[in-house]
Protein backbone atom coordinates (compact mmCIF):
# COMPACT_ATOMS: atom_id res chain seq x y z
CA UNK A 1 0.00 0.00 0.00
CA UNK A 2 1.21 3.42 -0.62
CA UNK A 3 1.99 6.05 1.52
CA UNK A 4 2.94 9.73 1.42
CA UNK A 5 5.92 11.18 2.95
CA UNK A 6 5.98 15.11 3.58
CA UNK A 7 8.37 17.41 4.20
CA UNK A 8 6.97 20.54 5.95
CA UNK A 9 8.10 24.45 5.93
CA UNK A 10 7.88 25.20 1.88
CA UNK A 11 5.76 28.27 1.31
CA UNK A 12 3.11 27.08 -1.25
CA UNK A 13 2.99 29.78 -4.51
CA UNK A 14 1.57 29.40 -7.95
CA UNK A 15 -1.87 27.82 -9.24
CA UNK A 16 -3.52 24.25 -8.69
CA UNK A 17 -5.96 23.80 -11.40
CA UNK A 18 -9.47 22.34 -9.35
CA UNK A 19 -10.80 19.35 -10.85
CA UNK A 20 -14.61 18.48 -11.24
CA UNK A 21 -16.61 18.00 -8.01
CA UNK A 22 -16.22 14.15 -7.17
CA UNK A 23 -19.92 14.79 -5.20
CA UNK A 24 -21.37 16.18 -8.30
CA UNK A 25 -20.14 13.50 -10.40
CA UNK A 26 -21.05 10.93 -8.14
CA UNK A 27 -25.12 11.87 -9.02
CA UNK A 28 -24.72 13.20 -12.81
CA UNK A 29 -23.27 9.51 -13.59
CA UNK A 30 -26.73 7.57 -12.30
CA UNK A 31 -28.91 9.73 -14.62
CA UNK A 32 -27.83 8.13 -17.58
CA UNK A 33 -29.73 4.96 -15.91
CA UNK A 34 -32.65 7.44 -16.57
CA UNK A 35 -32.85 7.65 -20.61
CA UNK A 36 -31.88 5.18 -23.34
CA UNK A 37 -30.09 7.71 -25.47
CA UNK A 38 -26.31 8.92 -24.60
CA UNK A 39 -25.39 10.73 -21.46
CA UNK A 40 -21.82 12.33 -22.11
CA UNK A 41 -20.06 14.03 -18.66
CA UNK A 42 -17.08 16.36 -19.38
CA UNK A 43 -14.71 17.38 -16.81
CA UNK A 44 -14.95 14.25 -14.58
CA UNK A 45 -12.20 13.97 -12.01
CA UNK A 46 -10.00 10.65 -12.16
CA UNK A 47 -10.70 8.86 -8.68
CA UNK A 48 -11.04 5.46 -7.95
CA UNK A 49 -14.86 6.44 -6.58
CA UNK A 50 -14.89 7.68 -10.18
CA UNK A 51 -14.16 4.35 -11.56
CA UNK A 52 -15.92 2.15 -8.89
CA UNK A 53 -19.38 4.12 -10.31
CA UNK A 54 -18.51 3.08 -13.79
CA UNK A 55 -17.92 -0.69 -12.72
CA UNK A 56 -21.45 -0.16 -11.20
CA UNK A 57 -23.01 1.44 -14.28
CA UNK A 58 -22.02 -1.62 -16.45
CA UNK A 59 -23.28 -4.14 -13.85
CA UNK A 60 -26.64 -2.67 -14.85
CA UNK A 61 -25.93 -3.11 -18.76
CA UNK A 62 -24.99 0.41 -19.48
CA UNK A 63 -22.28 1.12 -21.56
CA UNK A 64 -19.55 2.67 -20.72
CA UNK A 65 -16.73 4.34 -22.95
CA UNK A 66 -13.88 6.85 -21.46
CA UNK A 67 -11.93 9.72 -22.83
CA UNK A 68 -8.60 11.03 -21.55
CA UNK A 69 -7.04 8.62 -20.28
CA UNK A 70 -3.47 9.95 -20.81
CA UNK A 71 -1.83 10.45 -17.35
CA UNK A 72 -0.97 13.75 -18.64
CA UNK A 73 -5.07 14.85 -19.09
CA UNK A 74 -6.89 16.51 -16.40
CA UNK A 75 -10.86 16.29 -16.65
CA UNK A 76 -11.90 12.88 -18.69
CA UNK A 77 -15.07 12.36 -20.32
CA UNK A 78 -17.50 9.51 -19.78
CA UNK A 79 -20.44 8.71 -22.27
CA UNK A 80 -22.59 6.25 -20.89
CA UNK A 81 -25.33 4.49 -22.76
CA UNK A 82 -28.25 2.70 -21.26
CA UNK A 83 -30.61 1.65 -24.01
CA UNK A 84 -31.06 -1.78 -22.15
CA UNK A 85 -30.68 -2.32 -18.45
CA UNK A 86 -30.17 -5.72 -18.01
CA UNK A 87 -29.43 -5.86 -14.38
CA UNK A 88 -31.94 -4.05 -11.56
CA UNK A 89 -29.76 -5.00 -8.80
CA UNK A 90 -26.24 -2.81 -7.02
CA UNK A 91 -24.41 -5.98 -5.46
CA UNK A 92 -22.85 -5.52 -2.17
CA UNK A 93 -19.27 -6.37 -3.56
CA UNK A 94 -19.68 -3.02 -5.61
CA UNK A 95 -21.87 -1.08 -2.90
CA UNK A 96 -19.64 -1.68 -0.06
CA UNK A 97 -16.77 0.26 -1.24
CA UNK A 98 -18.51 3.38 -2.21
CA UNK A 99 -21.99 4.59 0.17
CA UNK A 100 -23.02 6.72 -3.10
CA UNK A 101 -23.95 4.37 -4.61
CA UNK A 102 -27.23 4.34 -3.03
CA UNK A 103 -27.77 6.80 -5.84
CA UNK A 104 -28.89 4.63 -7.97
CA UNK A 105 -31.69 3.46 -5.95
CA UNK A 106 -34.09 6.67 -7.23
CA UNK A 107 -33.43 6.51 -11.11
CA UNK A 108 -33.43 2.95 -11.60
CA UNK A 109 -36.68 2.40 -9.68
CA UNK A 110 -37.95 5.53 -12.15
CA UNK A 111 -36.51 3.61 -15.06
CA UNK A 112 -37.21 0.01 -14.79
CA UNK A 113 -40.07 0.07 -11.88
CA UNK A 114 -37.98 -2.03 -9.66
CA UNK A 115 -34.11 -1.16 -7.97
CA UNK A 116 -32.53 -3.68 -5.53
CA UNK A 117 -29.31 -2.11 -3.89
CA UNK A 118 -26.92 -3.35 -1.28
CA UNK A 119 -26.57 -1.35 2.24
CA UNK A 120 -23.58 1.27 1.73
CA UNK A 121 -20.47 1.09 3.60
CA UNK A 122 -18.49 3.82 2.88
CA UNK A 123 -16.67 7.09 4.94
CA UNK A 124 -16.57 5.58 8.61
CA UNK A 125 -17.52 9.52 10.08
CA UNK A 126 -20.69 8.39 12.34
CA UNK A 127 -23.53 6.29 11.95
CA UNK A 128 -25.01 7.15 8.17
CA UNK A 129 -28.52 5.86 8.04
CA UNK A 130 -30.19 5.73 4.48
CA UNK A 131 -33.78 6.27 6.16
CA UNK A 132 -34.77 9.53 4.32
CA UNK A 133 -34.08 7.88 0.68
CA UNK A 134 -36.14 5.52 1.23
CA UNK A 135 -39.16 7.85 3.18
CA UNK A 136 -38.95 10.06 0.05
CA UNK A 137 -39.42 7.51 -2.56
CA UNK A 138 -42.49 5.92 -0.47
CA UNK A 139 -44.00 9.30 -0.47
CA UNK A 140 -43.55 8.81 -4.38
CA UNK A 141 -45.29 5.38 -4.00
CA UNK A 142 -42.79 2.94 -4.22
CA UNK A 143 -42.30 0.19 -2.00
CA UNK A 144 -39.24 -0.79 0.33
CA UNK A 145 -38.48 -4.04 1.48
CA UNK A 146 -35.32 -4.70 3.41
CA UNK A 147 -34.01 -8.40 3.42
CA UNK A 148 -30.57 -9.92 3.84
CA UNK A 149 -28.59 -6.66 3.74
CA UNK A 150 -29.98 -5.27 0.65
CA UNK A 151 -33.12 -2.66 0.12
CA UNK A 152 -35.70 -3.68 -2.66
CA UNK A 153 -37.71 -0.44 -4.01
CA UNK A 154 -40.86 -1.37 -6.23
CA UNK A 155 -42.78 1.06 -8.04
CA UNK A 156 -46.82 0.10 -8.64
CA UNK A 157 -47.79 -1.02 -12.08
CA UNK A 158 -47.23 1.80 -14.45
CA UNK A 159 -44.60 3.52 -12.57
CA UNK A 160 -44.13 5.65 -9.62
CA UNK A 161 -47.08 8.29 -8.77
CA UNK A 162 -45.33 10.98 -7.18
CA UNK A 163 -46.02 12.72 -4.40
CA UNK A 164 -44.80 15.29 -1.82
CA UNK A 165 -42.15 14.81 0.73
CA UNK A 166 -41.16 17.35 3.49
CA UNK A 167 -37.37 16.42 4.90
CA UNK A 168 -36.90 16.00 8.50
CA UNK A 169 -33.40 16.73 8.15
CA UNK A 170 -31.40 18.31 4.86
CA UNK A 171 -30.24 15.42 3.30
CA UNK A 172 -27.71 15.73 0.15
CA UNK A 173 -28.05 12.06 -0.79
CA UNK A 174 -31.72 11.84 0.15
CA UNK A 175 -32.59 14.54 -1.64
CA UNK A 176 -30.38 13.85 -5.05
CA UNK A 177 -32.13 10.32 -4.98
CA UNK A 178 -35.68 11.74 -4.42
CA UNK A 179 -34.99 14.05 -7.59
CA UNK A 180 -33.61 11.50 -9.92
CA UNK A 181 -37.14 9.27 -8.68
CA UNK A 182 -39.49 11.80 -9.33
CA UNK A 183 -38.36 13.18 -13.06
CA UNK A 184 -40.06 10.38 -14.66
CA UNK A 185 -42.72 9.94 -11.96
CA UNK A 186 -46.72 10.00 -13.55
CA UNK A 187 -47.66 13.11 -11.87
CA UNK A 188 -46.45 15.78 -9.92
CA UNK A 189 -43.68 15.69 -6.80
CA UNK A 190 -42.98 18.43 -4.20
CA UNK A 191 -39.70 18.24 -2.01
CA UNK A 192 -40.06 20.69 1.19
CA UNK A 193 -36.70 20.80 3.26
CA UNK A 194 -34.36 19.33 0.39
CA UNK A 195 -31.06 20.44 0.22
CA UNK A 196 -29.46 23.05 -1.79
CA UNK A 197 -25.94 22.21 -1.87
CA UNK A 198 -24.52 23.24 -5.78
CA UNK A 199 -23.93 19.37 -6.54
CA UNK A 200 -27.65 19.81 -6.10
CA UNK A 201 -28.10 22.51 -8.62
CA UNK A 202 -26.07 20.44 -10.94
CA UNK A 203 -28.10 17.41 -10.53
CA UNK A 204 -30.95 19.74 -11.65
CA UNK A 205 -29.27 21.37 -14.59
CA UNK A 206 -28.20 17.84 -16.04
CA UNK A 207 -32.15 16.49 -15.84
CA UNK A 208 -33.17 19.65 -17.02
CA UNK A 209 -30.77 19.63 -20.09
CA UNK A 210 -32.51 16.05 -20.43
CA UNK A 211 -35.84 16.88 -20.55
CA UNK A 212 -36.64 16.93 -17.23
CA UNK A 213 -39.42 20.27 -15.70
CA UNK A 214 -38.11 21.15 -12.21
CA UNK A 215 -39.17 24.48 -10.31
CA UNK A 216 -37.28 26.19 -6.78
CA UNK A 217 -34.10 25.01 -8.63
CA UNK A 218 -31.31 25.87 -5.42
CA UNK A 219 -33.86 26.43 -2.97
CA UNK A 220 -35.50 23.64 -0.33
CA UNK A 221 -38.73 23.94 -2.15
CA UNK A 222 -38.41 22.11 -5.40
CA UNK A 223 -41.58 20.82 -7.72
CA UNK A 224 -41.05 18.52 -10.03
CA UNK A 225 -43.67 17.96 -12.85
CA UNK A 226 -42.58 13.98 -14.43
CA UNK A 227 -42.43 13.30 -17.52
CA UNK A 228 -42.64 10.24 -20.19
CA UNK A 229 -39.46 10.11 -20.76
CA UNK A 230 -36.03 11.94 -20.75
CA UNK A 231 -33.54 12.10 -23.82
CA UNK A 232 -29.82 12.20 -23.70
CA UNK A 233 -26.97 15.35 -22.74
CA UNK A 234 -23.57 16.91 -22.81
CA UNK A 235 -22.73 18.10 -19.49
CA UNK A 236 -19.73 19.84 -17.70
CA UNK A 237 -19.64 18.90 -14.12
CA UNK A 238 -18.76 21.85 -11.44
CA UNK A 239 -15.57 22.44 -10.36
CA UNK A 240 -15.28 20.86 -6.83
CA UNK A 241 -15.39 23.64 -3.83
CA UNK A 242 -14.13 21.50 -1.47
CA UNK A 243 -10.77 20.35 -3.28
CA UNK A 244 -10.78 24.25 -3.86
CA UNK A 245 -11.04 24.89 -0.71
CA UNK A 246 -8.67 22.12 1.02
CA UNK A 247 -5.85 24.11 -1.50
CA UNK A 248 -7.05 27.40 0.21
CA UNK A 249 -6.23 26.02 3.59
CA UNK A 250 -3.55 24.53 2.52
CA UNK A 251 -1.48 27.80 0.71
CA UNK A 252 -2.95 29.42 4.19
CA UNK A 253 -1.28 27.47 6.50
CA UNK A 254 2.27 27.75 4.83
CA UNK A 255 1.68 31.43 4.66
CA UNK A 256 1.73 30.66 0.52
CA UNK A 257 0.24 32.67 -2.00
CA UNK A 258 -2.25 30.39 -5.00
CA UNK A 259 -4.71 30.72 -7.56
CA UNK A 260 -7.47 27.94 -7.70
CA UNK A 261 -7.77 27.99 -11.15
CA UNK A 262 -11.42 26.87 -12.14
CA UNK A 263 -12.38 27.13 -8.80
CA UNK A 264 -16.12 28.79 -8.22
CA UNK A 265 -16.60 31.17 -5.64
CA UNK A 266 -20.23 31.37 -5.36
CA UNK A 267 -20.32 27.66 -4.49
CA UNK A 268 -17.43 28.46 -1.39
CA UNK A 269 -19.36 31.48 -0.06
CA UNK A 270 -18.78 30.04 3.70
CA UNK A 271 -15.12 28.74 3.16
CA UNK A 272 -14.48 32.30 1.48
CA UNK A 273 -15.94 34.21 4.34
CA UNK A 274 -14.55 32.01 7.51
CA UNK A 275 -11.25 32.57 5.47
CA UNK A 276 -11.74 36.14 5.23
CA UNK A 277 -12.38 36.07 9.18
CA UNK A 278 -9.18 34.20 9.43
CA UNK A 279 -6.97 36.67 7.81
CA UNK A 280 -6.65 35.69 4.68
CA UNK A 281 -6.83 37.59 1.32
CA UNK A 282 -9.15 36.18 -1.17
CA UNK A 283 -9.84 37.70 -4.29
CA UNK A 284 -12.48 36.12 -7.00
CA UNK A 285 -13.21 36.42 -10.71
CA UNK A 286 -14.60 34.46 -13.24
CA UNK A 287 -12.64 31.90 -13.78
CA UNK A 288 -10.75 30.98 -10.08
CA UNK A 289 -10.07 32.29 -6.48
CA UNK A 290 -6.86 33.54 -5.53
CA UNK A 291 -5.90 33.07 -1.99
CA UNK A 292 -3.25 34.85 0.17
CA UNK A 293 -1.83 34.44 3.66
CA UNK A 294 -0.48 38.39 4.05
CA UNK A 295 -0.57 38.46 7.84
CA UNK A 296 -0.80 35.84 11.59
CA UNK A 297 -3.74 34.01 11.29
CA UNK A 298 -7.08 35.02 13.35
CA UNK A 299 -8.71 32.77 15.63
CA UNK A 300 -12.68 32.17 14.66
CA UNK A 301 -15.59 30.63 16.22
CA UNK A 302 -17.01 27.89 13.47
CA UNK A 303 -20.18 25.78 12.52
CA UNK A 304 -20.86 23.61 10.17
CA UNK A 305 -24.25 23.88 8.53
CA UNK A 306 -26.16 22.63 4.99
CA UNK A 307 -25.92 24.99 2.22
CA UNK A 308 -25.24 28.09 2.56
CA UNK A 309 -23.48 27.03 5.49
CA UNK A 310 -20.09 26.05 6.27
CA UNK A 311 -19.48 22.51 4.38
CA UNK A 312 -18.78 19.53 7.27
CA UNK A 313 -16.49 18.66 3.95
CA UNK A 314 -14.12 21.75 4.78
CA UNK A 315 -14.29 20.93 8.84
CA UNK A 316 -11.04 19.16 9.39
CA UNK A 317 -8.88 21.34 7.14
CA UNK A 318 -10.16 24.44 8.68
CA UNK A 319 -9.01 22.52 12.25
CA UNK A 320 -5.73 21.76 10.80
CA UNK A 321 -5.28 25.50 9.17
CA UNK A 322 -6.91 27.45 12.92
CA UNK A 323 -3.66 25.27 15.38
CA UNK A 324 -1.38 27.97 14.12
CA UNK A 325 -3.46 30.79 14.67
CA UNK A 326 -3.02 33.27 17.32
CA UNK A 327 -5.62 32.22 20.01
CA UNK A 328 -8.59 29.75 20.40
CA UNK A 329 -10.97 28.68 18.31
CA UNK A 330 -14.22 26.79 18.29
CA UNK A 331 -15.13 24.51 15.81
CA UNK A 332 -19.10 22.69 16.04
CA UNK A 333 -19.57 19.79 13.91
CA UNK A 334 -23.62 19.48 13.29
CA UNK A 335 -24.03 17.26 10.30
CA UNK A 336 -22.52 14.29 11.33
CA UNK A 337 -21.30 12.75 14.62
CA UNK A 338 -18.11 11.27 14.88
CA UNK A 339 -16.53 13.43 12.79
CA UNK A 340 -13.18 14.17 14.48
CA UNK A 341 -11.23 11.45 14.10
CA UNK A 342 -8.54 13.86 12.44
CA UNK A 343 -8.06 15.22 16.52
CA UNK A 344 -5.83 12.50 17.76
CA UNK A 345 -3.73 12.49 15.20
CA UNK A 346 -3.73 16.32 14.71
CA UNK A 347 -2.51 16.08 18.40
CA UNK A 348 0.05 13.78 17.66
CA UNK A 349 1.48 16.11 15.48
CA UNK A 350 1.44 19.00 18.11
CA UNK A 351 -1.79 20.34 18.23
CA UNK A 352 -3.79 21.53 21.47
CA UNK A 353 -7.21 20.08 20.38
CA UNK A 354 -9.90 19.17 22.89
CA UNK A 355 -13.27 17.83 22.08
CA UNK A 356 -16.13 17.74 24.30
CA UNK A 357 -19.68 15.71 21.82
CA UNK A 358 -19.72 17.60 18.91
CA UNK A 359 -17.02 20.64 19.69
CA UNK A 360 -13.76 21.10 18.87
CA UNK A 361 -11.60 23.89 21.09
CA UNK A 362 -8.03 24.61 19.10
CA UNK A 363 -5.03 26.61 21.10
CA UNK A 364 -3.09 27.97 18.65
CA UNK A 365 -0.94 28.52 17.40
CA UNK A 366 1.03 24.61 18.08
CA UNK A 367 4.07 24.24 17.30
CA UNK A 368 3.68 21.40 14.81
CA UNK A 369 6.06 18.57 14.21
CA UNK A 370 6.12 15.37 11.64
CA UNK A 371 4.87 11.87 12.68
CA UNK A 372 3.49 8.86 11.52
CA UNK A 373 -0.06 9.59 11.08
CA UNK A 374 -2.91 7.39 9.94
CA UNK A 375 -5.89 8.73 7.72
CA UNK A 376 -9.39 7.67 8.58
CA UNK A 377 -11.50 8.91 6.16
CA UNK A 378 -11.57 11.45 3.37
CA UNK A 379 -11.48 14.85 4.56
CA UNK A 380 -9.53 13.76 8.07
CA UNK A 381 -6.80 12.37 5.59
CA UNK A 382 -6.60 16.15 3.60
CA UNK A 383 -6.34 17.85 7.69
CA UNK A 384 -3.38 15.68 8.08
CA UNK A 385 -1.59 16.63 4.90
CA UNK A 386 -2.16 20.39 5.86
CA UNK A 387 -1.20 19.99 9.36
CA UNK A 388 2.18 18.47 7.56
CA UNK A 389 3.03 20.86 5.12
CA UNK A 390 3.84 23.45 8.08
CA UNK A 391 5.16 21.33 10.55
CA UNK A 392 8.20 20.46 11.02
CA UNK A 393 10.24 17.44 9.62
CA UNK A 394 8.93 14.57 7.85
CA UNK A 395 5.01 13.38 8.58
CA UNK A 396 4.02 10.12 6.85
CA UNK A 397 0.51 9.19 5.98
CA UNK A 398 -0.32 6.06 5.41
CA UNK A 399 -4.01 4.69 4.93
CA UNK A 400 -4.12 7.25 1.77
CA UNK A 401 -6.62 5.00 -0.55
CA UNK A 402 -8.93 7.54 1.22
CA UNK A 403 -7.32 10.66 -0.37
CA UNK A 404 -7.32 8.76 -3.70
CA UNK A 405 -10.94 8.49 -3.24
CA UNK A 406 -11.17 12.61 -3.70
CA UNK A 407 -8.36 13.81 -4.59
CA UNK A 408 -7.45 13.74 -7.87
CA UNK A 409 -3.41 13.76 -8.18
CA UNK A 410 -3.35 14.88 -5.48
CA UNK A 411 1.01 15.31 -4.62
CA UNK A 412 0.94 16.39 -8.37
CA UNK A 413 -0.84 19.64 -7.48
CA UNK A 414 1.00 20.14 -4.41
CA UNK A 415 4.25 20.02 -6.04
CA UNK A 416 3.14 22.36 -8.20
CA UNK A 417 2.69 24.86 -5.83
CA UNK A 418 6.28 23.61 -4.83
CA UNK A 419 5.15 21.37 -1.67
CA UNK A 420 7.89 18.60 -0.70
CA UNK A 421 5.43 15.43 -0.55
CA UNK A 422 6.23 12.42 -2.34
CA UNK A 423 4.11 9.35 -2.83
CA UNK A 424 5.75 5.73 -1.81
CA UNK A 425 5.64 2.03 -1.54
CA UNK A 426 5.19 0.85 1.71
C1 LIG B 1 -23.11 14.10 1.10
C2 LIG B 1 -21.70 14.18 0.60
C3 LIG B 1 -20.73 14.26 1.76
C4 LIG B 1 -21.11 15.43 2.68
C5 LIG B 1 -22.58 15.35 3.08
C6 LIG B 1 -23.06 16.56 3.85
C7 LIG B 1 -21.78 12.92 -1.47
C8 LIG B 1 -21.37 11.70 -2.21
N1 LIG B 1 -21.42 12.99 -0.19
O1 LIG B 1 -23.22 12.91 1.86
O2 LIG B 1 -19.41 14.46 1.24
O3 LIG B 1 -20.33 15.38 3.85
O4 LIG B 1 -23.41 15.24 1.90
O5 LIG B 1 -22.85 17.72 3.13
O6 LIG B 1 -22.35 13.82 -2.03
N2 LIG B 1 -29.32 11.46 7.25
C9 LIG B 1 -30.34 10.76 7.84
N3 LIG B 1 -31.07 9.89 7.06
C10 LIG B 1 -30.79 9.72 5.73
C11 LIG B 1 -29.76 10.44 5.15
C12 LIG B 1 -29.03 11.32 5.93
O7 LIG B 1 -30.62 10.90 9.03
O8 LIG B 1 -31.50 8.91 5.08
C13 LIG B 1 -28.53 12.40 8.07
C14 LIG B 1 -27.06 11.99 8.18
O9 LIG B 1 -26.84 11.06 9.19
C15 LIG B 1 -26.39 13.31 8.44
C16 LIG B 1 -27.26 14.31 7.66
O10 LIG B 1 -28.49 13.65 7.41
O11 LIG B 1 -26.47 13.62 9.81
C17 LIG B 1 -26.67 14.77 6.36
O12 LIG B 1 -26.31 13.66 5.55
P1 LIG B 1 -26.41 13.72 3.97
O13 LIG B 1 -26.58 15.12 3.53
O14 LIG B 1 -27.43 12.72 3.53
O15 LIG B 1 -24.99 13.21 3.52
P2 LIG B 1 -24.64 12.33 2.24
O16 LIG B 1 -25.60 12.60 1.16
O17 LIG B 1 -24.42 10.92 2.67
Amino acid sequence: MDKLIIRGGNRLSGTIPISGAKNAALTLIPCALLTDEPVTLRNLPRLADIDGFQHLMNQFGVNTAIQGTRPEDFGRTMRLEGTRITSTVAPYDLVRKMRASILVLGPMLARSGEATVSMPGGCAIGNRPIDLHLKALEAFGAEIELTQGYVKAIAPDGGLPGGDFDFPVVSVGATENALMAAVLANGTSRLTGAAREPEIVDLCNLLTAMGAEIEGIGTSDVTVHGVKRLNGATYKVMPDRIEAGSYACAAAITGGEVRLEGANAADMISTLSALRNIGLEIKEDAKGVNVAANGPLKPVDLTTAPFPGLATDMQAQLMSLLCKAEGTSVLKETIFENRFMHVPELTRMGADISTQGRTAVVKGPAQLTGAEVMATDLRASMSLIIAALAAEGETQVRRIYHLDRGYERLEEKLQLVGADIERVDD
